[in-house]
């Protein structure tokens, strides 16, 4: 009886008298490790959980950590809980958990920073509370159904990849983000809804259902669409952005930004066979260049006043560019290259990629004269091969 009792007492005095850490990093190897800890409110310092941890791990007490908390490739864990942290002051790093099921973090509001990389069989987030602060969210190659329980207000990079079960993402509260946001090669029927963001940096979305971004306004930095499958996408408030990139989204029929008024870089249409009218009533600044090709009828730039670059605008359709022409002579609007061609076979961007899903592009094409150019291979480092490998090693 009394040894039974004595030892974890001991192991908390001894903790204790450790400071419940002193900047050094405190490892956790077994549940016996972590009940040392459970009469410390704050731990200081990061929190490393073994890779050789198995089943179960409970933190009871903790309420902060200082540092990180963190655990790599404890294939045997299955599960974490940590009902009374509310806070980690550095990254929260799960990766290569392959048998966590539960993620259990009913006081969490307030990280550094999340990672969570290879959890295949985690698919919801016991966060109670939920998380209304984090520097940056990166979560890749979870079974993850939805993002419930991250309820940012603000963030900096928000990127999400490779879950191939993730049905929705809805972060009501996100009004100001400043850093890339980021999704691609989620579950195909991925819907997107940011109600209520305001401003960011920038962009990308691949191979997702629907995105929703009402509230939009200004984006510092690039927005681009690729592989996606909705049919219209509508940015009702967006005035301002970078690069403005719509590439390969063979549904997509209907892109409307009614008070679309800057884009400060390149603008690229491409690849989307279906959008049979382009209308950007209020657009009357491109710093870049404007690059148009598919398979449209219709094309009305009504308020442009200045395109820096090349004018570029090809279509299988039956298009008018008198009224490019005439702000292409004398250079009065379009200051770059121009090229407009209606009824064209096989219709090219501006590098000479093709511009129609159906048409094949000319590989000797040159581009020339941009003021800025848009590299389309110079898109966002998906970090693809990282997540591949990731697949590849953690593969159930
Ligand atoms: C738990 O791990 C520590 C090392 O961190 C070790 O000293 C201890 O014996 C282990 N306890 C059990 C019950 O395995
Ligand atoms: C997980 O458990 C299995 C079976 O007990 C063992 O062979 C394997 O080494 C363990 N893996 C880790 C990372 O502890
Ligand atoms: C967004 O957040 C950044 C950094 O916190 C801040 O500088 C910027 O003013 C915010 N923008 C808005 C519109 O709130
Ligand atoms: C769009 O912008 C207008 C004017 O700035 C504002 O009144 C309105 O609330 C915005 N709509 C949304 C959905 O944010
Ligand atoms: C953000 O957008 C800018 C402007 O389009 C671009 O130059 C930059 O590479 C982008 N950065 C990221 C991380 O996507
Ligand atoms: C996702 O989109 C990319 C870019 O268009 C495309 O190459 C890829 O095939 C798509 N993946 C899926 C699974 O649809
Ligand atoms: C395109 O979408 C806008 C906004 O959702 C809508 O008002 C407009 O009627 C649509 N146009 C077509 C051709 O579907
Ligand atoms: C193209 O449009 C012009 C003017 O609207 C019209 O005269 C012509 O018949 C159209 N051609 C085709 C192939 O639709």
């Amino acid at each position: 009886m009394f040894i039974k009792y004595a030892l974890p007492v001991l192991a908390a005095a001894q903790v204790a008298f450790a400071d419940c850490g002193s900047g050094n990093t405190i490892k956790i190897e077994n549940q016996s490790d972590a009940d040392g800890y459970a009469n410390c409110k704050t731990l200081k310092g990061d929190v490393q959980i073994s890779g050789t941890y198995n089943g179960d791990l409970q933190l009871s007490g903790v309420q902060q950590i200082t540092g990180s908390l963190s655990c790599d490739g404890a294939a045997n864990m299955t599960g974490f809980t940590a009902s009374s942290l509310n806070s980690i002051g550095d990254s929260f790093k799960l990766s290569g958990l392959t048998t966590l099921t539960t993620l259990s973090f009913g006081s969490l509001n307030k990280v550094g920073m999340i990672e969570f990389a290879a959890l295949p069989q985690l698919q919801s987030l016991d966060f109670t509370k939920g998380i209304t602060q984090a520097g940056s969210v990166s979560i890749t190659n979870t079974g993850l159904t939805s993002l419930n329980g991250i309820s940012l207000d603000t963030v900096g990079g928000f990127d999400v990849t490779e879950n191939r079960f993730l049905k929705t993402v809805n972060v009501n509260n996100l009004k100001n983000a400043t850093s890339l946001i980021n999704f691609a090669g989620n579950m195909d029927s991925l819907e997107i809804e940011f109600a209520n963001l305001g401003t960011g940096q920038n962009m990308t979305f691949r191979n997702v259902s629907s995105v929703s971004l009402p509230s939009l306004e200004k984006l510092k930095g690039q927005l681009g669409f690729w592989g996606n499958k909705f049919t219209s996408f509508s940015a009702p408030n967006l005035t301002e952005t970078s690069d403005l990139i719509f590439n390969d989204n063979s549904k997509l029929a209907n892109i409307s930004m009614p008070v679309l008024k800057t884009v400060n870089g390149g603008f690229q249409i491409a690849r989307n066979d279906k959008v049979g009218s382009i209308d950007f009533p209020k657009l009357e600044t491109v710093t870049g260049a404007i690059d148009f090709s598919g398979e449209f009828n219709e094309a009305h730039l009504d308020s442009l006043k200045l395109v820096r670059g090349d004018f570029n605008m090809q279509s299988t359709g039956n298009i008018s560019c008198s009224p490019f022409q005439k702000m292409a002579s004398g250079h009065d609007v379009i200051k770059g290259k121009y090229v407009c061609e209606e009824a064209k076979k096989n219709p090219t961007t501006r590098d000479g990629k093709s511009g129609s899903s159906t048409s094949t592009g000319s590989a000797s094409a040159t581009s020339t004269g941009a003021a800025s150019a848009m590299d389309i291979s110079s898109m966002p480092a998906m970090g693809l091969a990282a997540v591949f490998g990731a697949l590849v090693q953690y593969a159930l």
